[in-house]
């Protein structure tokens, strides 16, 4: 017998997502918890989904949705109009999805617009850069989310910066540390039958991931990636396995005919999971854009250097494994070589630092905290034709509040997670409640 009568929907549609939605999946499994997977169909090549599943033993989504590739409005579209439907028949008690993707801010919008409840996994990072898409689906997804599965602190403070009650917020640690750490002893192996196979050495190449629109859709920005690469090939061979919409780039500015004749490039197409860890595991410096990379560089004390402005995963750089240097040519040439030049004291380094980013339990906590909100059906705070006068205040005695309403607790200018380093909280409540609050705080 299930748990739970009404499914939890989980909603995925791209490679990161079913990698990083694999523990939260195997953890319900385990609580006998009744689950539906939906696969939005944003990506569909065999090498960006079905060998996920394959290699993951995940059974296949029983429903996709079958979006396809388009504009960004054609995919968030698609995926809200065909997934209504879905959630509609299934009537589920909560909606699930993980990330910062297109399908992801349409599952948020879908559910929420029919009152499911909405939890996001990976919510609070922010990049700060609204011209990037995934900044802008990961706010919105997060702004109307039940629930926000934080994997770091510091993603916990963004959320309470922006209004986010506390109560919604959990801190689990991120699922991509869960899977590393699951993985890691296989990838070692098949990156070490791959190394063997493309003549490379251990520690003696370079791993490069090029996805991100900001890259990849124009052409100055690619070319100069691909230029310092061209130059980083005398140093050290080059390693990358292609994202399709790199490669369908690379061939419209007219670099792939270059690319496929320079010496020293190994291009392949995207890998399955235990052959890219394992390939970024025996590499001496990953160049990537991609965000789930660097969060499992940084936990395999891979050095990185990351081809963007910004990151949403300021703790890797903070720590001394990651390097931004944008789309610039001297800096990708001159960071990488430095890094390369280093790579042992840096791994060394890194070897004393504990992992910020999670400790492999990320996907038990997610599971078992939706268990018990389904269990107790707690997850809208109150009504408010209770009291529809919802306020906000700052009070400086803490010590009777009721945890229900604290936005943040704050010391000085600074949001602690922290109710005891705290001298002040904001909270978000229905008018009666801050008359009460008033009323305790006189008497002292
Ligand atoms: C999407 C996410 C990005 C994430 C990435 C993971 C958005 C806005 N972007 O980017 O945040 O990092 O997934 O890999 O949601 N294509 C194929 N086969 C496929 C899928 C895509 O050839 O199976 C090609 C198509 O030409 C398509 C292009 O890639 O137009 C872009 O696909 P899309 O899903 O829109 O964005 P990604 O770049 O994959
Ligand atoms: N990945 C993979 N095969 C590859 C390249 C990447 O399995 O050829 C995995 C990688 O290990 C990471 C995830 O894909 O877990 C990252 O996905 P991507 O870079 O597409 O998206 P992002 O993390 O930037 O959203």
């Amino acid at each position: 017998m299930e748990e739970n009568k009404e499914p939890i929907v989980i909603v995925a549609g791209t490679r990161p997502e079913i990698i990083k939605l694999t523990p939260v999946i195997e953890n319900l499994e385990k609580l006998n918890m009744n689950y539906l997977l939906v696969w939005s169909g944003q990506h569909y090549d065999y090498e960006l989904c079905k060998i996920f599943f394959e290699e993951f033993k995940i059974p296949e989504p029983r429903i996709n949705l079958n979006v396809g590739s388009g504009t960004h409005a054609e995919e968030v579209a698609k995926t809200m109009l065909r997934l209504e439907k879905v959630l509609m028949k299934h009537k589920p008690s909560i909606v699930i999805a993980e990330g910062d993707t297109n399908t992801v801010v349409a599952a948020a919008l879908t559910a929420t617009k029919l009152n499911i409840p909405f939890a996001h996994v990976e919510a609070g990072l922010r990049s700060y850069d609204m011209t990037m898409p995934e900044e802008i689906n990961r706010k919105i997804a997060d702004a109307i989310s039940d629930i926000c599965f934080a994997p770091t602190e510091l993603a916990a403070i963004n959320l309470m910066h922006e209004g986010i009650p506390r109560n919604r917020i959990y801190v689990t640690g991120n699922t991509i540390i869960d899977v590393v750490l699951k993985y890691k002893d296989k990838a070692y192996k098949k990156g070490l039958e791959l190394i063997n196979k493309l003549n490379l050495e251990q520690q003696n190449y370079l791993l490069v991931t090029v996805h991100r629109q900001e890259n990849t859709d124009n052409s100055e920005r690619l070319l100069r990636i691909f230029k310092a690469l061209e130059k980083l090939s005398e140093y050290y061979p080059i390693v990358i396995p292609m994202h399709p919409r790199t490669l369908n780039r690379l061939k419209e500015y007219r670099f792939y005919g270059k690319l496929i004749n320079m010496k020293n490039f190994v291009m392949l197409k995207p890998l399955g999971y235990s052959s890219f860890l394992g390939l970024l595991m025996h590499a001496r410096v990953v160049l990537t854009d991609s965000g789930g990379v660097q969060e499992e560089a940084f936990t395999l004390k891979v050095p990185t250097i990351t081809l963007r402005y910004n990151t949403e995963r300021p703790e890797t750089v903070l720590l001394g494994a990651n390097t931004l240097v944008g789309a610039e040519y001297q800096e990708i040439i001159s960071q990488t070589l430095k890094k390369a030049a280093k790579y042992r004291e840096i791994r060394r380094k890194l070897e004393k630092v504990s992992n910020p980013l999670g400790d492999g339990r990320a996907g038990v906590r997610i599971a078992k905290i939706l268990s018990n909100i389904i269990e107790k059906t707690e997850v809208k705070e109150f009504d408010s034709r209770d009291d529809p006068y919802i306020t906000y205040t700052i009070v400086d005695n803490i010590t009777n509040i009721d945890e229900r309403y604290v936005v943040s607790y704050y010391n000085e200018e600074v949001a602690t997670l922290n109710k005891k380093q705290a001298k002040k909280a904001l909270i978000r409540a229905p008018l009666s409640y801050i008359r009460k609050l008033i009323r305790i705080f006189k008497k002292y």
